[in-house]
């Protein structure tokens, strides 16, 4: 293990909750989450999302040559998740399957996102038999009318026919994987849970599918669509994301949060001989997570109007866990951070 983080995931657990509580900038474990995106461009221009008008941004897929030396990083860093998807649709990667047949290989747990649209058969069948673990349809709506706008470019009937294809390939195959969900968007409500519709239901009743139900949020406010707006920043601990996650976009920079696929705060650069474990404790990382824990975000774009840091989000315990959050961080928290 060159890289020295904890990777076990019930350690990272206890090292992630000392870390917020402690306000630590440098973290001693290993990101739970490492998305490598194999596209970031786009088949659709959906209303809600910044991929429909981002600006400068070079966009393309990642190469095959390019995802092995990512994978080989990550497959060190043992993250809980390997996510193969982040700001574009990565089914319009050719190689996905391949992908992820390499990823599982290395016994990683892989999910993907998609919008359907290019989910072909042949792509379907390669997803399933490459070993994928998770797959979430992005379909945001049972109305075809609301559905065909905010999903723009994309066609409602198509896209269900493809989910239910995918379903039927699976059922054919006797799998158990992937685990298929749909994914409902719904409009922002304060103190509630998100809830599908029934209707939503209805629509893929009988299917083996898990729901799920989603708030649109303002994508640190650079969605043209919501009205949902950061408000006020009391009771804010600190960004999870930044404590949780990293980004490897196509072309391998490494962005801090994948709500960022402008590129704001890139923090390493794979093309360039970073990796993926400098970039988690790198000087540009360490200032953002202490910038966020302040709420010192005038002027720091995106993080600025994110509302992910208007929600109070401590992180809590039992005091039994309290106890070995700090045992962990003692024995092996504390003599990794002289650095920070
Ligand atoms: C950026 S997309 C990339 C993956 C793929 N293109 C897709 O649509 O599933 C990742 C996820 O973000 C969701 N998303 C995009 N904009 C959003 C917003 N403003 N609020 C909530 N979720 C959003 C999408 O529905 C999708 O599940
Ligand atoms: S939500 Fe997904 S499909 Fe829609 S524009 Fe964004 S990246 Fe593309
Ligand atoms: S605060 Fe910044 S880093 Fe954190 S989720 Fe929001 S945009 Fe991303």
């Amino acid at each position: 293990m060159k890289h020295g983080l904890v990777t076990n995931n019930a350690v990272r657990g206890l090292l992630y909750r000392e870390a917020v509580r402690r306000g630590e900038t440098w973290l001693p474990y290993s990101p739970f989450t490492i998305y490598l995106d194999p596209c970031n461009a786009c088949n659709l221009k959906c209303t809600f999302c910044p991929q429909s008008h981002w600006g400068s941004r070079a966009r393309g897929c990642m190469s095959w040559e390019l995802f092995e030396h990512a994978l080989a990083q990550v497959a060190e860093l043992r993250p809980a998740r390997l996510f193969l998807f982040c700001f574009g649709e990565a089914t319009l990667n050719d190689r996905l399957a391949d992908m992820v047949r390499a990823a599982v290989d290395a016994r990683l747990r892989v999910r993907i996102h998609t919008n359907a649209v290019a989910l072909t058969e042949e792509k379907a069948r390669g997803l399933i038999e490459a070993g994928l673990q998770n797959i979430r349809f992005s379909f945001d709506t049972a109305d075809r009318e609301l559905y065909e706008r905010m999903r723009a470019g994309s066609s409602f009937d198509r896209v269900v026919a493809n989910i239910r294809r995918m379903i039927a390939i699976r059922r054919a195959t006797g799998r158990a994987n992937p685990v298929f969900e749909l994914q409902e968007i719904v409009p922002y409500a304060e103190g509630v849970k998100p809830e599908n519709t029934q209707a939503y239901r209805d629509l893929f009743e009988g299917e083996n599918v898990v729901f799920r139900a989603k708030f649109m949020h303002s994508f640190a406010g650079q969605s043209r669509e919501t009205e949902f707006a950061a408000q006020g920043r009391e009771g804010v601990s600190h960004c999870s994301q930044l404590y949780r996650r990293i980004v490897v976009n196509f072309d391998g920079k490494i962005h801090a949060c994948c709500l960022d696929p402008e590129g704001y705060n890139i923090v390493g650069d794979l093309a360039q001989g970073d990796t993926i474990a400098e970039a988690w404790n790198s000087p540009r990382m360490l200032e953002l997570r202490r910038r966020t824990n302040e709420g010192d975000v005038a002027g720091l774009e995106p993080c600025d109007d994110c509302e992910l840091l208007t929600r109070a989000n401590p992180v809590v315990g039992s005091p039994l866990g309290r106890i070995a959050s700090s045992l962990a961080w003692v024995c092996i928290g504390a003599h990794r951070c002289g650095g920070v």
